[in-house]
């Protein structure tokens, strides 16, 4: 066993925290208040080879293991958790779904520029009836010989106006229940298909989610992944591994709510001290940094179970319940600690706290990790 980070990680770590520092905290706090996506800093993301860390170089990607990818999310997570689910679905869901499932000419076609940052990509699943209940897809491709019909609404789509290439699941098959089920290559640019409304968020305001609208939108056939009735298992594998970016994201979010809350207690005083010297306080960072560093175990756990080629679903699910739950908390304890500061937007951690919630959602909500975890154990 061994805890240390290599060089080359510490590398990628350290260049992370300085983009997010010199890149992402200026304006910052006006992206989140316009809702304004973060184009240019996305831009300069995939020229540093961050939007396809773990993608083979010959396919434009970074080349780089899950451990220096949860790295770089937990810094820029630290500072721009708007900026990091850009980045975290793009990596995670659309660039290692392709590359894993997808063909050779799949992968010639859109993975390279998306590994690249040419292109972002979108991740499909939830529908407005179809949340956690992922197996009730309403969205159908029919199949019609040369080409699927793609016929449906998708919701809360990261990336959704944004992206260009978008991973679509559908059902094919009725009767086949989860095995008729298909996932689809979808270009912005097809005949049919709408990107609706923006939602105006909570927290991450500065990404852009939207539902998405398809009408009889002609899918040729190469666009399907995988083998006819894969597209729900390939859903589940691909969240399995995104669910370690959500949880990097969350341990990103605690730990730099963490660290404004200890800078600001070694500066504000109160009681003729500063308040850390008070033990209400110094007991909260305690508490604090334990939590945090107990979710980093658990998040550079399942990193390293993907790395070494171990099965790393019910790992991913501890790593994103219990991040997601350390980010919410300790968020709240970083408010806390600024007092009144902590209410307004100069000083960082109400975004913080609003953007944790989202953390204990996407990706498969806690209840739905829970589930995860639980048959994981009951089965043996
Ligand atoms: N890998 C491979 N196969 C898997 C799998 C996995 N991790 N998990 C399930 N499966 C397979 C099962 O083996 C089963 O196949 P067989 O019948 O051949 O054995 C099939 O999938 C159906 O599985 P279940 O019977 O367990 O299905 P279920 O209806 O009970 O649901 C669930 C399982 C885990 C609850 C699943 O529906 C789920 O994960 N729901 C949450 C969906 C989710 O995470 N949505 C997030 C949206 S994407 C997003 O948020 C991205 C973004 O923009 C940020």
């Amino acid at each position: 066993m061994n805890f240390e980070l290599t060089e080359e990680h510490k590398m990628i770590r350290d260049a992370a925290r300085d983009f997010a520092q010199t890149e992402l905290l200026p304006g910052v706090i006006e992206r989140d208040e316009n809702q304004t996506f973060p184009t240019e800093q996305i831009k300069k993301l995939g020229e540093l080879g961050f939007m396809g860390m773990m993608v083979s170089p010959k396919y434009g990607g970074a080349g780089m293991d899950t451990i220096s990818y949860i790295l770089a999310m937990e810094e820029i997570s630290k500072v721009d958790a708007s900026c990091s689910v850009v980045m975290s679905v793009n990596n995670s869901l659309v660039c290692w779904g392709l590359e894993t499932f997808g063909n050779e000419e799949q992968k010639e076609k859109y993975l390279k520029p998306l590994a690249s940052g040419e292109m972002i990509g979108a991740f499909c699943l939830s529908e407005p009836e179809a949340g956690s209940d992922a197996t009730s897809q309403q969205t159908t491709a029919i199949d019609k010989g040369d080409h699927y019909l793609l016929n449906g609404t998708k919701n809360w789509i990261t990336n959704g106006s944004s992206a260009s290439v978008y991973l679509v699941i559908a059902q094919t098959d009725l009767e086949k229940g989860h095995k008729g089920i298909n996932a689809f290559i979808i270009e912005k640019d097809m005949h049919g298909f709408v990107v609706g409304a923006k939602e105006n968020k909570l927290g991450i305001r500065g990404s852009d989610t939207h539902s998405l609208m398809f009408t009889d939108v002609k899918v040729p056939k190469e666009n399907r992944i995988g083998e006819d009735g894969f597209g729900f298992k390939f859903a589940m594998k691909t969240l399995s591994g995104g669910r370690i970016g959500i949880a990097a994201q969350a341990l990103g979010i605690a730990s730099g709510a963490y660290e404004l809350a200890l800078k600001y207690s070694k500066e504000r005083k109160a009681f003729g001290t500063e308040i850390c010297n008070h033990q209400a306080i110094a007991f909260k960072l305690a508490d604090m940094i334990t939590e945090i560093t107990a979710a980093r175990h658990l998040v550079m756990k399942c990193a390293w179970d993907k790395d070494q080629g171990n099965n790393y679903d019910v790992s991913s699910a501890m790593a994103k319940l219990y991040a997601s739950k350390v980010a919410m908390e300790q968020t709240v304890e970083a408010v806390q600690i600024h007092g009144g500061n902590g209410f307004v937007k100069e000083y960082h951690v109400e975004r913080l706290m609003r953007d944790a919630k989202i953390t204990q959602i996407y990706e498969g909500t806690s209840e739905i990790q829970k589930i995860v975890i639980s048959r994981s154990v009951i089965k043996g």
